[in-house]
């Protein structure tokens, strides 16, 4: 089986390499639920929605791979004079259609044809919270946040996945992409903390996550990665 590459974002080696021991450290651990900062879990039960139409979820789950790399390159057209932010994201953008392929690739071998992109209405939701307007650099810190809840809340369904799921190739697939996706929620992190005020964007931060928990509420019904 192909195997995720490992991506290790330059910022998080200088700065958070720790942090990032302990996110995937954790992600192993059953009993760190709250791993994440995630204010409200999903419930196992979603995985039996998923198990009864796996192409549904591939299907669904293809799309966001891609619209990772679509909003990858969108930060590197928006900011193209922040350097750093564009190495990590020429970089992030190459994995997410890697992981695009390898999704693409289970859709193929079991003999479905890719669909038509589904909508994602938790996405669209999420990013209502930020007010629109501001400074081009508020816009940078609101991407960056919702990025790195949209990886967070990502990867908890990948664990949810890979514990639950019946299907053997498809656990170990998302235990994989589980690891991935909490770099990336690091990362994105990361980056906001470090061109936006670090309290403000803290405060923020903790707002989201408020806000998300309300989404969330009346999700988990879905064959979706995030339905
Ligand atoms: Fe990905
Ligand atoms: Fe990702």
């Amino acid at each position: 089986m192909h195997k995720t590459s490992t991506y290790v974002p330059r910022i998080i080696i200088k700065c958070e390499l720790c942090i990032m021991t302990l996110v995937t450290f954790f992600l192993f651990l059953p009993k760190n639920r709250a791993m994440l900062g995630l204010k409200l879990p999903t419930d196992p039960r979603w995985v039996n929605i998923v198990e009864k139409n796996i192409e549904e979820i591939l299907t669904d789950h293809a799309y966001c791979e891609q619209k990772a790399a679509s909003t990858a390159i969108s930060l590197i057209i928006g900011f193209p004079e922040k350097s750093e932010l564009v190495q990590e994201m020429t970089a992030l953008a190459r994995e997410e259609m890697a992981h695009f392929k390898m999704v693409h690739d289970r859709i193929i071998a079991r003999g479905w044809t890719l669909g038509r992109e589904r909508k994602d209405a938790y996405v669209l939701q999420l990013m209502k919270f930020f007010p629109k307007g501001g400074s081009r650099n508020t816009h940078l810190v609101h991407k960056l946040l919702y990025a790195a809840l949209i990886e967070a809340r990502s990867c908890e369904r990948f664990r949810l996945l890979s514990e639950n799921i019946q299907d053997q190739e498809l656990a170990t697939f998302y235990r994989d992409l589980m690891v991935s996706e909490a770099n990336h929620y690091t990362m994105f992190l990361a980056f906001a903390r470090k061109y936006g005020n670090r309290e403000e964007v803290d405060k923020k931060w903790q707002e989201l996550l408020v806000y998300e928990a309300t989404i969330m509420k009346d999700l988990g019904k879905k064959e979706t990665i995030h339905g």
